[in-house]
């Protein structure tokens, strides 16, 4: 009786962790149909009579692209956005150039998982473990190392070379999201009121002023 009561809590709990991010697909593949207007979890598929190879590919991730901003960084994502294909099937990828010393500054993935491989030059890379620790778990990535990002940890990026740095990373979702830490808090649409970041950050009203101006 006991062992029945544990197998139906170890199945009750799978079932519950299986749901808690993309469904199994229920068909081969559900193109993302661009001119549905329907509200479903993820997208609609279009008719898969329609589909064709191209609705499963992208092209020029062998690319390098212009880095000069203010961060040193530049995403080229490769979501259900770009490739539709990837609607339902619960992984994505990016590629990432950086500038000597470039930065992609801590943010969070709220649905995915982060596999990130070096290509080209050197980063160092970190996450921020959960209440109360807050440990930051950081490694140095040479060429060839790969370093993965749990998901809804807060994660960074700097290149720690003089030259470039190119990164690929697979994502455990199609649509993983990003939080831009400092976007959020500092730059959120409408802005947070002062006196909660104040406190919150422990600073004076000018520095939260100035942070909201420059987010
Ligand atoms: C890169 O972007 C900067 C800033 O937008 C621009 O001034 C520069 O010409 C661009 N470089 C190339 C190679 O496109």
């Amino acid at each position: 009786m006991a062992n029945h009561t544990l197998f139906l809590s170890l199945l009750a709990l799978s079932c519950s962790l299986a749901i808690a991010y993309e469904p199994s697909p229920l068909q081969d593949f559900c193109v993302a149909d661009p001119s549905s207007s329907a509200f479903v979890n993820g997208r609609a598929c279009m008719d898969p009579k329609l589909v064709q190879a191209d609705h499963f590919s992208f092209s020029g991730l062998h690319l390098p692209r212009n880095t000069s901003n203010k961060l040193g960084s530049v995403v080229s994502p490769v979501t259900v956005a770009q490739l539709p294909g990837l609607n339902t099937l619960g992984i994505a990828l990016a590629r990432i150039d950086y500038a000597p010393w470039g930065v992609v500054p801590p943010h969070v993935h709220p649905r995915g998982t982060e596999i990130l491989t070096v290509l080209e030059g050197s980063l160092e890379v970190g996450f921020v473990t959960s209440n109360p620790e807050n440990r930051l778990i950081t490694k140095f990535l040479q060429m060839g190392d790969a370093f993965v990002f749990p998901v809804g940890l807060v994660h960074y990026q700097r290149n720690v070379g003089h030259g470039n740095a190119v990164s690929i990373s697979a994502l455990s979702s199609q649509n993983p999201g990003v939080i831009t830490v400092a976007n959020a808090v500092f730059g959120s649409n409408a802005p947070i009121p002062a006196d909660t970041l104040v406190k919150a950050f422990q600073v004076d009203k000018n520095l939260v002023d100035y942070l909201q101006l420059t987010f």
